[in-house]
């Protein structure tokens, strides 16, 4: 996550700080021409592709992609975020790092936190109590339970309080943090006779808290409130911890639960984070990426937890990871399992787990009765519907496989493929459909993109509204300003033009201010914005109904009835929608 700095921090330290000196102290640069080149320390290469421009401060490579200034080049090489790269050039080359009031104020909150976690520490740690019992009982070490900082609140209803108090600290940052609670006036501990897992981020804050119940209080987990230190969805627990091994390895655990994590920890698979009990979200996806695109998903055995490792993958997916998803096969989660069958047979487990496309098919065809014709049909027609996703070369594999299985002839699978998609029923498309998403990312941002950014910029309380409606944002850059205002938005409920390109590279930063002096907001922006929202809403159903025309013709030729009649419902449900946006025009 990352706080903001003074636009005059950024600026100094790109001015002061020579990209050329940075990249060459961890990677072998020779002077070519007004350039220097070295080989790639982001992908693996042996002639090198990898390119610095100390007059335009920035690196490409050429190999595989990576390109940026010199806070991107630090960001990516030592795996840190924004934040935490403008800090470390920062200390690097003796520049002092100015935040903005705001951010000095999150300190503070952090600052509270920790304090917090000390406090809940002491009481595990200090004297007898119920949460140190109940943990050893679940059989943890004194060792990891101090790596993960557990801790104890006690059953009375004010020391956390009293201690602040004592402190001087104010009431209204406790109850922010939900630390307390204030009930006619007076206050109380919000978490009472509870184990502590304290929530830390990657740069070492404490951001929250889950507190477990010891008996049978309701709830289990008692979470700490959305605030602005604290948002589920931008964090996993324990990947402050586990970042390293998670880089060391290749690749990552997700798993549904505090203790989970804690778990497989002690029990040596050390590579894995917690979805702090959401279903996993893209900030969360994009948050692991920093260290891997590799996951291997390990949440509960029951329906619930399947379903929701689905879920999960499918995000992953979307965001180019690698997804693997491991079923545990005794007890109802990995905390159980590693408990009872320790760590090589977790191993065990990882090395069976099924890779995405297996688990989906596999998901898909879990209520199926593949042993009567009509039920071979309905899972073939939802496997395919599944591969025509992917690249040809990957659902070739899927092909066979599916063909063997089912004693079903390659073509007639691929017919089926083929058969349903409106995409590739042009003329001279390959065999298998080409992956579709890739190729539709504009590189440029649209006028409608910048005309819902200028409105944000106008009125940042229309965000809430543009959560509803994130797919409008296709572009690239226009993606990357959605994803830093949502955050901006849900850390402050503001935002400032200077923060937001404060996170933008130059050149990002120049685009969009071209974008946006293009669009006048004459009037209310409001307004604007419920527009931008219908001409993109109208310009979805003319595509809808565009390739429902398609099957009908396809459905008509093949004289089909009954699909003639269903897409003709369809056809009229999506034409009445086109009339209730404005129309053809
Ligand atoms: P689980 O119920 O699987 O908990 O919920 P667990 O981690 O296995 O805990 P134990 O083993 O019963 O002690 C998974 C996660 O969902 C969130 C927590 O993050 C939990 O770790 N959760 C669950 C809550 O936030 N609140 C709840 O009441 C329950
Ligand atoms: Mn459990």
């Amino acid at each position: 996550m990352g706080l903001s700095f003074n636009n005059s921090t950024i600026d100094d330290l790109k001015s002061q700080i020579n990209i050329v000196d940075v990249v060459g102290r961890v990677v072998a640069l020779k002077r070519a021409g007004a350039n220097y080149k070295g080989v790639c320390p982001f992908h693996n290469e042996k002639t090198p592709s990898f390119v610095v421009s100390e007059q335009k401060q920035i690196f490409t490579c050429f190999g595989c992609g990576a390109s940026g200034n010199v806070i991107k080049f630090t960001q990516q090489y030592y795996n840190l975020d924004f934040t935490e790269a403008v800090e470390k050039l920062g200390n690097e080359y003796g520049i002092s790092i100015k935040r903005s009031n705001f951010d000095e104020n999150r300190e503070k909150y952090y600052e509270v936190n920790k304090e917090a976690a000390r406090f809940f520490y002491r009481a595990f740690t200090e004297q007898k109590n119920a949460g140190y019992t109940y943990m050893k009982n679940r059989g943890l070490d004194d060792a990891i339970l101090k790596k993960f900082g557990i801790g104890y609140a006690d059953e009375k209803w004010d020391s956390l309080y009293n201690h602040f108090k004592a402190k001087g600290v104010d009431e209204k940052i406790l109850l922010e943090l939900g630390l307390i609670s204030e009930s006619k006036g007076k206050y109380y501990d919000k978490f009472r006779n509870r184990v502590m897992f304290p929530i830390i981020n990657t740069s070492g804050k404490v951001i929250g808290f889950g507190g477990r119940a010891i008996g049978d209080d309701n709830p289990k987990y008692l979470n700490s409130p959305e605030n602005k230190v604290f948002q589920k969805k931008n964090n996993l627990y324990a990947l402050n911890i586990s970042k390293q091994d998670i880089g060391k390895e290749g690749y990552a655990i997700l798993v549904e639960g505090y203790m989970d994590a804690i778990s497989l920890y002690q029990g040596g698979v050390r590579n894995v984070a917690a979805s702090l009990g959401t279903a996993l979200t893209e900030n969360q996806t994009r948050l692991l990426k920093r260290y891997t695109k590799n996951v291997v998903l390990s949440y509960d055995a029951d329906g619930a937890g399947q379903n929701a490792a689905m879920r999960g993958s499918e995000i992953l997916i979307k965001d180019d990871c690698k997804v693997k998803v491991l079923h545990v096969t005794d007890g109802k989660d990995p905390d159980e399992f590693i408990k009872k069958n320790g760590r090589e047979a977790f191993l065990k487990l990882i090395d069976g787990a099924l890779p995405y496309i297996d688990y989906k098919l596999r998901y898909i065809r879990r209520d199926m009765d593949l042993s009567s014709d009509d039920g071979k049909i309905d899972y073939i027609k939802a496997a395919a519907a599944v591969l025509r996703d992917l690249s040809p070369v990957e659902a070739d594999v899927y092909i066979k496989k599916l063909s063997k299985e089912l004693h079903i002839a390659e073509g007639a699978i691929k017919m089926e493929i083929l058969g349903n998609n409106s995409n590739s029923s042009r003329n001279g498309q390959p065999a298998v459909p080409q992956r579709n998403h890739r190729e539709e990312v504009q590189e440029e941002m649209s006028s409608l993109e910048a005309s819902i950014i200028k409105s944000l910029m106008v009125n940042p309380g229309l965000t809430e509204k543009l959560l509803d409606y994130s797919e409008i944002m296709a572009s690239t850059p226009a993606r990357k300003v959605m994803d830093i205002l949502f955050e901006l938005y849900g850390l402050n409920g503001d935002f400032h033009m200077n923060q937001l390109t404060d996170r933008l590279d130059p050149e990002e930063s120049e685009a969009l201010s071209n974008a946006l002096d293009k669009i006048v907001i004459a009037g209310n922006e409001e307004q604007v914005f419920s527009e931008c929202i219908n001409t993109w809403q109208r310009k979805r159903l003319l595509q809808q109904e565009q390739d429902l025309i398609t099957r009908l013709s396809l459905a008509d030729e093949e004289n089909n009835p009954d699909s003639i009649n269903q897409l003709t419902l369809e056809l009229m449900e999506i034409q009445k929608q086109i009339n209730s946006h404005g129309g053809r025009k």
